[in-house]
Formats: C-alpha cells, structure tokens, sequence
C-alpha cells in the first residue's frame, strides 16, 4: 500500500511556500545521493505559485538538476496555455539552470503522436532508470476536477498504456483547454521515486472528497493510481477539504 501523506494548509500561499521547501528537500538529498536531481513540472495554474518562490530560493543546485514535464498541450511555445511557457516565466528564466538540462515537450513538430514518440525517446535517453529501478526523483501533479492527473484523463486509452513514458492524448472534452496534449503514462509517474500533488480551487472539492474517502468510484480517477515508489504527498488547501476531515 503506497503511503499517501495529506498535509493541509491556509491557502495556497502557505501550501506553496511548503512545497517549495520539499522540493529542495528531495533535491539536496537526490544530488547528496546521486549526483542530480530530477523532477518532472506539473502544469496548469496551480503551481505557479511554487515556482515563482522556488526561482527565489539560493539552495538549489540547478546546474545538477535536470527539468522534465508531466504533460504538455500541443500547442507552440509561446502559446498563453503552453505549460512550458508558464515554467519559463515563473521560475526557468529566472535560475542558473543550464538550457540543456530543461527537457520541454516538443510541441514544434506536425503531430502529437510525433511530439510523444520524440519525448518517449527523450525521457529514455536523458532520464533513463536509476540504480533502484526508479525513473524521476520527483514528479509533481496537479488534480482537475474530473480526477485527471497530468493529461491523464478518466476513462482514457492512455491511462492504460503499459510500457511507453509518454503518449499523445486526444483534445479532452471535459477540461480546459480542448487542445491535444502529450502526457508522461503511469508507467513513468508510478517509476518516481516520489510524488507531491498540489490541490487548490473549489472545482476540485467533490472528487478530491471521493478520493480521500476511497468511495468506491474513486478507482476509475488517474489521480488515485498515482502511486510511486517512496511516498506520494497530497498538499492540499484546507478549504477544500472535506468538512470532517481530521484537523481540517
Ligand atoms: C495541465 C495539467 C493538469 C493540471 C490539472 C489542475 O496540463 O492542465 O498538467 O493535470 O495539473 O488540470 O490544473 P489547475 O492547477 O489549473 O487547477
């Protein structure tokens, strides 16, 4: 049984400010341990708080830190919803980090079943497996209000995908945006060696509700087969939460 961690804050100031200190936690023992650290960027607007306060941070090895993406709309770089450009401009852009240890998604060539081939290839020759089997030291999600994770959707052919690290993904119906996207599988997500998801917004109180509780429809959710080998943190925002939850 994997060991999810909830931890429940104020806001998503105070969430992020922790999140932060947990990435550099993982990163100072990763680089201690292996020599770098890798993480994969969650999208989305929930992080972007955490990467403006991680870009401020001095106690980060960013030349030993290596930048991959869980997922990517298929849209150009510069486009408002790409999730590349929102990291450039919140924390990329603004750290030491060499311009060859950020792995984005290719979103520049003609198909989406070519960006997730060449990203496939990419996680394979940058990332690889560690020693212990593990892919990313630590990947960080986000959890939407139909219980995808990633681009991960309910009830999507990716969700099933058994041995590729990424895969393309068919516009969703159900979120924004309707774009295509290419998303790391659960084959990769589930190789980390951790997990942090950070949770926000009202939209997401019913399934986040679902998943804590374990209700029974809760299987069918992405987000509750998340399951890396070490721990996988929830940081949630307490308001949220449902009202009977312990500490809440
Ligand atoms: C994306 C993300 C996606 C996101 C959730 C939550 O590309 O959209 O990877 O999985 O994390 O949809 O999004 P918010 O943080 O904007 O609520």
């Amino acid at each position: 049984m994997i060991a999810r961690i909830v931890r429940a804050f104020d806001g998503l100031d105070a969430l992020s400010e922790d999140a932060v200190d947990e990435i550099v936690r993982v990163a100072a023992r990763s680089v201690a341990e292996r020599g770098r650290f890798s993480i994969a960027l969650s999208g989305g607007s929930t992080p972007r708080r955490a990467y403006e306060l991680l870009a401020k941070r001095n106690d980060m090895d960013w030349e030993k830190t290596e930048v991959f993406f869980g997922d990517e709309r298929f849209v150009p770089a510069d486009d408002p919803r790409s999730n590349y450009k929102m990291a450039r401009e919140t924390l990329l852009a603004h750290v030491p980090i060499p311009a060859g240890n950020v792995q984005a998604i290719p979103t520049h060539v003609d198909t989406v079943e070519e960006a997730a081939e060449q990203y496939d290839r990419t996680l394979h020759d940058r990332l690889g497996r560690n020693a212990d089997g593990s892919t990313v030291d630590l990947a960080l999600l986000g959890l939407g209000p139909d219980g995808h994770t990633a681009s991960l959707f309910p009830n999507d052919a990716p969700v099933l995908e058994q041995s590729r690290w990424a895969v393309p993904v068919r516009a969703p119906t159900a979120v924004q945006p309707p774009v295509p996207r290419i998303t790391a599988t659960l084959p990769f997500l589930n190789a980390a060696r951790m997990a942090i998801f950070l949770i926000a917004g009202a939209d997401k109180r019913p399934v986040l509700a679902e998943l804590l509780g374990d209700a029974p429809g809760a299987s069918r959710y992405p987000a509750g087969m998340i399951a890396p080998r070490e721990f996988c943190l929830w940081m949630v925002d307490r308001s949220i939460l449902p009202p009977d939850w312990p500490n809440a």
